[in-house]
């Protein structure tokens, strides 16, 4: 008999995304005249550096030559992208990863969703909580989630790690033992980092445990502090249990032109069966890789011009995550992240949930936020504001909300 696939219709209500829009857009539709200011969702506005453009426009041109045209892409992303972030983003750090241990990609979302296929269906899943719910969503839809929980909002075989204020927003092992386990610092939501010591822990945590860790590195490039691993690979022993995924959409723009990277080390292994090679089947056969002028763009990151501007770019959104922190702590919220992430997350004034919140502020500053509910039950009474917003916007905003 033809069925829908049936986990696909345990998935709860709409993505957190789409309803933030929808009443943004009901919002406007009722109050033409007001202007809103979006704080929500976590795309960027700049427009791509100079020297990534530059790049841009002569690989298109390549491609009008006889010699310059490409076809399709090698399976694991072509050579020259994969030195580069294997000189860059490793070597330069101290982390032993080779360019064939680099799968590049049209970006970390898909990554994210996708990278569970390769382990089996009744893995163990632990996920921070709150969390970007991408790691959720898609154990979801390949049957690993249990029951859902209306009320509380709980999949009856997930494992939730609370990051609440009471632990500074870092997790703690759990009490069960978990076999996949999701970590992204600087993280998405709460905008906290952890230390090397403490990233360190984990590692030794998935080695004793013989667990793997799914590290979402895609706001590295935020961190400002001095003790906070940019890479989960600065850890002794993370060759060995965890993957690495990152994105060029945060520190490069690349939001609209699509490409990120997934770290998966020969030596990590799954009851005996490499990680890696698994991975490499799943590249070729479901993927055709990511544009060549796309990943001609992602080499330039890397080039001394490209660091350079990229440096700015991150440093302008940073002066906004600085401007919403001091603003909203000046008019007496409780506030977290900021530093080490573009995001920003507040605790909802007067015990309000995190969807009245999200409705107050729509309502009395025309500001749209997203709320931290959204990001699992432990995110409720919370908030989320990103930096990426232009800074005259975020200046608006903070003085909209000062007045509220
Ligand atoms: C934690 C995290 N991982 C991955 C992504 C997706 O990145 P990309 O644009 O490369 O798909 C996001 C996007 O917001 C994110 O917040």
């Amino acid at each position: 008999m033809l069925k829908a696939n049936q986990d696909y219709l345990k998935l709860p209500g709409s993505y957190l995304f789409s309803t933030v829009a929808k009443k943004q857009r009901e919002f406007q539709e009722k109050n033409p005249e007001r202007s809103v200011i979006r704080l929500s969702i976590g795309d960027v506005t700049q427009p791509i550096a100079p020297v990534i453009i530059e790049a841009l426009h002569r690989a298109v041109d390549e491609m009008a030559t006889a010699e310059g045209f490409h076809g399709y892409a090698p399976d694991l992303g072509y050579e020259f992208l994969r030195s580069a972030i294997a000189e860059n983003d490793y070597k330069a750090r101290g982390c032993d990863i080779e360019p064939d241990e680099i799968f590049v990609s049209d970006g970390a979302k898909g990554d994210c969703g996708n990278i569970q296929e390769i382990f089996d269906r009744n893995c163990r899943v632990a996920v921070c909580d709150p969390v970007y719910p991408v790691y959720v969503d898609t154990n979801v839809m390949a049957g690993r989630t249990g029951s859902y929980d209306e009320k509380s909002g709980v999949w009856s075989d997930v494992i939730y790690m609370p990051c609440l204020k009471e632990n500074n927003f870092a997790p703690l092992f759990p009490e069960e033992k978990p076999d996949l386990i999701y970590l992204c610092f600087p993280n998405n939501p709460t905008g906290a980092a952890v230390t090397k010591a403490q990233l360190q822990a984990w590692v030794d945590y998935a080695k004793r445990n013989k667990a793997v860790i799914i590290y979402d590195a895609a706001y590295e490039a935020y961190i400002s502090e001095e003790d906070v691993p940019h890479s989960i690979y600065e850890c002794e022993g993370a060759e060995s249990c965890a993957i690495e995924i990152r994105s060029f959409s945060k520190n490069a723009g690349f939001t609209g032109l699509r490409l990120g990277y997934t770290v998966i080390p020969k030596a990590l292994e799954a009851d005996g069966v490499k990680l890696h090679a698994l991975w490499a089947r799943r590249h070729g056969t479901k993927y055709n890789g990511a544009p060549y002028i796309i990943q001609r763009a992602g080499e330039a990151v890397y080039s001394p011009a490209g660091k350079e501007q990229l440096k700015d770019q991150v440093a302008y959104y940073m002066k906004n995550a600085a401007y919403i922190r001091e603003g909203l702590t000046e008019a007496g919220y409780t506030v977290s992240g900021g530093v080490n992430a573009p995001y920003i997350w507040l605790e909802t004034p007067d015990g309000m949930s995190s969807w009245e919140f999200f409705d107050l502020l729509l309502e009395k500053a025309g500001v749209v936020g997203t709320p931290g509910s959204g990001f699992g039950p432990s995110g409720e009474h919370y908030f989320r504001l990103t930096a990426f917003g232009s800074f005259e916007n975020t200046v608006e905003a903070i003085k909209r909300i000062k007045e509220m």
